[in-house]
């Protein structure tokens, strides 16, 4: 039976590290309530002119791709997860095909927030699993700090977020006892406006019934984007905090036991849990109710904050690079975010 491994991993984050401290100079906060409520200490942010979401995700494919022994010029599909592109459209996979010098091969964009990465994941899977694809790379990366609020106004938003990127390529294996065992994909789109930025979009709040013929020079101008919504600070990302966590502790638990059983497995036989980087008391709130050791668990949001479809698999890196994760272990990734949707990869490494 075929199924896919992962052959490379690789992660980058920006050298440039932002403590709680310095978030100080912007907005009234503090080192001991962002650490207190979501044990972050420390982000990455990316050089506002020459890193951007696809370079990022071009410097953690590059090792992705050497750790796995290819080259650019053999990945044969891209998947990319990103809420922050590079461009409105298009979408970063193609920036990706261009950087990297690769063959005209499929790039597809994946829009699933801080569950983009296990989604993306997931669809890649589905590919190698029907031999339509040998090689293909995935990656998430996210530059957040080019678009946060870092006015007290937006504090409960912008301390959480952090910039980097993680990628892995897939292959085909027919090897008994190693690749993804399953993935599981959820969404509820009721609580969509929970988590999101709204705009620049097409949704229907500040559009007027009034004929397009009778707009004015600058009605026509600011018909995508106007000065009110700068004003008002509509374009920044909103998060009703509270909420997101409420549901999040549910669903973590809940995409992670359906990944065992479906596999007949128990929290007992996971090695090493990924869950995403959303907010380190979400983590151990899902350690403690599976009754996971800390052996178990890979946190690192302590110095990257959320980098949302990164989180995963620069998490992933990391655990890999430490040396938890040996051949044969049994992993386990779980990611929950803005949609809302949740999502679980279960995987022999
Ligand atoms: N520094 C200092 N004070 C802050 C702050 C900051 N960065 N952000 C918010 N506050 C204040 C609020 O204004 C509020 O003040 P008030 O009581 O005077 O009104 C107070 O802290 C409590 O705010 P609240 O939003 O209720 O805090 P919380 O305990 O829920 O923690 C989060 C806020 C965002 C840390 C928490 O809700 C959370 O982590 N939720 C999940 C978010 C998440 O995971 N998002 C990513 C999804 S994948």
């Amino acid at each position: 039976m075929t199924r896919s491994k992962i052959a490379g991993i690789g992660m980058y984050v920006p050298e440039h590290v932002v403590t709680n401290n310095d978030l100080k100079k912007y907005m009234d906060t503090s080192d001991e309530w962002i650490q207190e409520r979501t044990g972050i200490q420390e982000r990455h942010y990316a050089h506002r002119t020459k890193e951007t979401t696809t370079t990022m995700g071009v410097e953690a494919a590059t090792i992705a791709i050497q750790r796995a022994g290819i080259t650019p010029q053999d990945i044969d599909f891209i998947v990319f997860a990103t809420l922050c592109p590079d461009y409105y459209f298009p979408g970063c996979g193609v920036l990706v095909q261009r950087a990297m010098k690769m063959k005209e091969i499929g790039a597809l964009d994946v829009r699933n927030q801080c569950s983009g990465f296990v989604y993306a994941l997931s669809v890649a899977d589905q590919f190698i699993k029907t031999g339509m694809y040998k090689n293909i790379l995935v990656i998430g990366s996210e530059k957040h700090s080019f678009g946060l609020d870092f006015s007290t106004r937006g504090r409960n938003v912008s301390v959480i977020f952090g910039d980097g990127a993680g990628a892995v390529v897939l292959q085909p294996t027919e090897e008994a006892n190693r690749g993804i065992l399953s993935t599981h994909l959820h969404s509820d789109g009721s609580s969509a406006e929970i988590l999101a930025m709204y705009n620049p979009g097409t949704h229907a709040n500040h559009w007027t019934e009034k004929p397009l013929a009778t707009f004015d020079e600058a009605e026509i101008a600011q018909m995508f984007m106007s000065h009110k919504m700068i004003d008002n600070a509509e374009l920044f990302p909103y998060m009703d905090g509270p909420a997101v966590f409420k549901k999040a502790v549910v669903k973590f638990p809940e995409v992670i036991v359906e990944s065992l059983k479906a596999n007949n497995l128990t929290a007992k036989d996971i090695n090493m849990l990924i869950p995403h980087q959303a907010n380190l008391r979400i983590s151990q709130f899902v350690q403690q109710h599976l009754g996971l050791s800390d052996d178990q668990v890979h946190n690192n949001i302590q110095k990257y904050g959320n980098t949302t479809a990164a989180s995963v698999p620069i998490a992933l890196c990391e655990a890999y690079e430490q040396g938890r994760i040996k051949d044969g272990d049994l992993v386990c990734l779980a990611a929950f975010g803005s949609g809302f949707t949740w999502a679980s990869a279960l995987l022999r490494w």
